[in-house]
């Protein structure tokens, strides 16, 4: 039999959806259901919350591939600055077929530019950002469709962000054939919760993007080398499934791995797979790790040496207590820590590294400390 090389499926690269999301069957299902349902459904405005690497822009991405299957337009935006008008123009593009090209150009002002506006346009009180969404969704629903907007990169600090919670806490009142998918890190997501002014949104579902189950890992690993046309042996499988962690990142780059060491070959054998694991550990140091390191102070890595020791949710006196220092002294650190996304809040004031395999990098790393 002549050998037939194979493309690799596996997508190690941020934002690239792979051709299985592992263990995001219920999330996607549960959100389907939401938008399928009338307004009002609680699950048509959830918060993705989670570390670098967990898949928050990947499920975004598919739950908008999706509800665009399903007839919604949607809005694609991340948190910063010229997000309303981003939102807006995403809608004019996604949305043409829908909405007509004059309310278009009136509504989102694109085509008004230059020197030449007329004397009316000019007089014509200038509409709010608010009013100018509600009719493009009026426009939109009134055709039966509904409109998905999803938020990735979630930031505290960028301010337009809260006029489109509270415009979106409007639409939802107003019973709007509307949805709201944010996403971003924990610290980040916690930080606008606290915000007063749109605690509407604690009322949101929010989605932790924990490690996935090391048998839905199994099961997309072996399904993705399938379909792509090659097999795998099932210890191989096993010991492939074992080292991701459930870290979604690593599923991918454990696949592409070990995918890549025989490709001429049918099946993926144990010793490929051996190899392909370490090569996906040091891929994960040096996309992951060693940025996520580099921008930390020594007292930040002896506090993250200190919880990696004990190993599992602390809280700040245990931490002082392992570290030798005051839980003010302490504090400080937890607080910086927590602000870069690298731990993040438990129950009961704990704390927890927010990266898989990041704690065993750690003390591998700085054993003298
Ligand atoms: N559920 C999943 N199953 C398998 N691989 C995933 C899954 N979610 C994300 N990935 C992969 O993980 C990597 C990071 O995904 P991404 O969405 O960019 O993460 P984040 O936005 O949370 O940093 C990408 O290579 C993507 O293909
Ligand atoms: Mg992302």
């Amino acid at each position: 039999m002549s050998p037939v090389k194979m493309n690799n499926p596996f997508t190690p690269t941020f934002g690239s959806i792979p051709p299985l999301l592992a263990g995001r069957e219920q999330i996607i299902r549960d959100i389907l259901d939401g938008l399928d349902n009338a307004p009002g459904d609680p699950n048509r405005t959830t918060i993705f919350i989670g570390a670098r690497g967990t898949g928050k822009t990947v499920l975004l991405a598919k739950l908008t591939e999706e509800a665009s299957a399903q007839g919604w337009v949607s809005a694609n935006v991340t948190a910063k600055e010229g997000l309303l008008k981003e939102i807006l123009m995403q809608i004019k593009d996604n949305a043409t077929d829908f909405i007509t090209p004059d309310s278009l150009s009136r509504i989102t002002g694109v085509e008004i530019v230059g020197f030449s506006i007329s004397r009316s346009a000019v007089e014509e009180p200038e509409r709010t950002w608010r009013s100018k969404l509600t009719a493009l969704i009026k426009e939109l629903n009134e055709q039966g469709i509904g409109l998905l907007i999803t938020v990735d990169e979630v930031d505290a600090q960028c301010a337009p962000l809260r006029d489109v919670v509270d415009t979106y806490q409007h639409l939802v009142r107003e019973r709007r054939n509307v949805a709201l998918m944010m996403a971003g890190l924990p610290n980040n997501i916690s930080q606008l919760l606290r915000d007063e002014k749109i605690s509407f949104l604690r009322r949101a579902f929010q989605q932790r993007l924990d490690a996935v189950p090391k048998d839905e890992v199994a099961f997309a690993l072996r399904k993705t080398v399938e379909t792509a046309g090659r097999a795998i042996n099932s210890k191989a499988l096993e010991l492939a499934a074992e080292s991701t962690q459930g870290f979604p990142f690593m599923i991918q780059l454990v696949g592409y791995n070990i995918w890549r060491q025989n490709p001429q070959h049918k099946t993926i054998s144990l010793e490929d797979t051996k190899h392909g694991v370490r090569l996906a550990e040091n891929d994960m140091r040096r996309m992951i790790f060693d940025s996520t390191i580099h921008d930390l102070s020594e007292q930040d890595i002896r506090f993250l040496v200190t919880l990696a020791r004990i190993g599992g949710e602390s809280d700040t006196t245990q931490i002082a207590a392992a570290w030798g220092k005051n839980v003010n002294y302490t504090s400080k650190y937890r607080k910086r820590l927590l602000e870069q996304g690298i731990i993040g809040e438990r129950m009961f004031g704990k704390i927890d590294f927010d990266i898989p395999l990041l704690g065993e990098y750690i003390l591998e790393r700085f054993p003298e400390f």
